[in-house]
């Protein structure tokens, strides 16, 4: 009788194990297709996007209704995405034809290795030099992207500690906005190497001085500090883009999450970890957040749920939340990565991705550049895409195949 038992035990035990390997390859399977199929049509969009696009000019969104693909000039924050996102659908593809384009932009983009106008040279020269050198080897990438490091501390303020974002206008005198921690990537990287520590400190710096002054006890994160260059003060605490001052602008906490990983990543202080699960604790318990994790543009916005959601908010989280989940362990990774996988599976659905030939040529839609300025409202937006992509390599790279091994 008591054999009987022990075999019947067995039988069940080995029937679970094997149920639940079944399934876990099912699952990676699922995501192994998404990712192709994701980058096969990422292939064909930008084709389509490249030959839309003057070659003196970026992709930057899409009006539908008119049909109207608007373009910017590479000083615009904004013009290192389509490059980059070329470099990364070169990387998967191996397509000669994308590897051109990305090649053919990068030579319109490189004078603005002394771009001084903002802070945004992380985001112009990181993104498209940073991945070209990375997945190349060319040298010549690796020091445009080494003068735009030298550029960007020129912004650095020793009076606040903190690289300055805006120059000073009519409503701001010294503007630190929170998009700004994306830059310190750029020059952390660039310390390491040239092993030439100068870049880090002023990154360490404004990252300190980031987590001091722009969240809140709920780990929320303001918009724009402002800042008094002459006593070092904060003057106010404001937003540019969100719903109100008080307000939780999405796309802040997606950039705030993915820079204190940034950070934590290059320096292995304890502090940026902790502050970045802090960070994404608050977004991922939030209330406003929609069940298929695609934010909607401000978690505060007093529309919701007749609102615009934020695809380039939920794309960073997405890229954000899988490099938490390689320094996260047990049921709080599993949560990080299986939140990241949720949106990537949305973003996949007609719901935010474009079929082939719709929309210019761009991948996902209905992100939001700025509601209060009525500017970019419910496009696609190079920037979604971008870390769309990132994203999924980051899951083929680091969670996919890891389960196959
Ligand atoms: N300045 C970057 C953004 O709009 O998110």
């Amino acid at each position: 009788m008591r054999s009987i038992t022990i075999i019947k035990a067995a039988l069940l035990f080995t029937f679970v194990c094997v149920s639940t390997i079944n399934f876990a390859q099912k699952k990676d399977k699922e995501m192994e297709k998404l990712i192709e199929e994701n980058f096969l049509l990422a292939a064909e969009q930008y084709k389509l996007l490249g030959k839309n696009t003057p070659s003196n000019v970026m992709p930057r969104n899409y009006i539908g209704i008119e049909k109207k693909l608007v373009t910017s000039n590479t000083s615009w924050w904004t013009s290192g995405f389509f490059p980059g996102s070329l470099w990364y659908i070169y990387e998967q593809t191996k397509d000669t034809a994308i590897k051109a384009e990305a090649e053919r932009r990068l030579g319109i983009l490189e004078k603005e290795k002394y771009h001084t106008k903002d802070h945004d040279l992380g985001f112009m020269i990181y993104c498209s030099f940073g991945n070209a050198y990375r997945i190349t080897g060319n040298k010549a990438y690796k020091e445009v992207a080494f003068t735009a490091a030298e550029t960007l501390i020129k912004r650095y303020r020793p009076s606040i500690n903190a690289i300055q974002s805006w120059d000073s206008n009519a409503k701001f005198k010294c503007p630190v906005i929170i998009d700004n921690m994306m830059n310190l990537e750029l020059l952390c990287w660039a310390s390491d190497q040239q092993r030439e520590p100068k870049y880090k400190v002023i990154a360490i710096d404004h990252a300190n001085t980031t987590l001091k002054n722009h969240y809140r006890p709920d780990f929320s994160s303001y918009h724009v500090v402002d800042f008094n260059l002459e006593t070092g003060e904060v003057a106010a605490k404001k937003t540019a883009q969100g719903f109100s001052d008080e307000s939780v602008w999405s796309r802040g906490q997606s950039w705030g999450l993915y820079g204190f990983l940034i950070m934590y990543r290059f320096t292995k202080e304890p502090t940026y970890l902790q502050q970045a699960k802090n960070i994404a604790g608050f977004i991922l318990d939030h209330p406003s957040l929609p069940k298929d994790n695609v934010p909607y543009w401000d978690f505060n916005s007093t529309d919701i749920p007749n609102t615009y959601r934020d695809v380039s908010a939920a794309a960073i989280l997405a890229s954000a939340l899988l490099e938490l989940g390689q320094y996260t362990d047990g049921k709080e990774k599993e949560v990080n990565v299986k939140t990241a996988k949720k949106i990537l599976k949305s973003l996949s659905t007609a719901k935010y991705r474009n079929k082939p030939g719709q929309n210019g040529g761009f991948i996902l839609k209905h992100s939001v550049g700025s509601v209060p300025h009525q500017s970019e409202v419910d496009v696609p937006l190079t920037y979604a895409d971008y870390y769309f992509l990132e994203a999924l390599i980051r899951y083929k790279n680091w969670y996919l195949q890891a389960a196959q091994n």
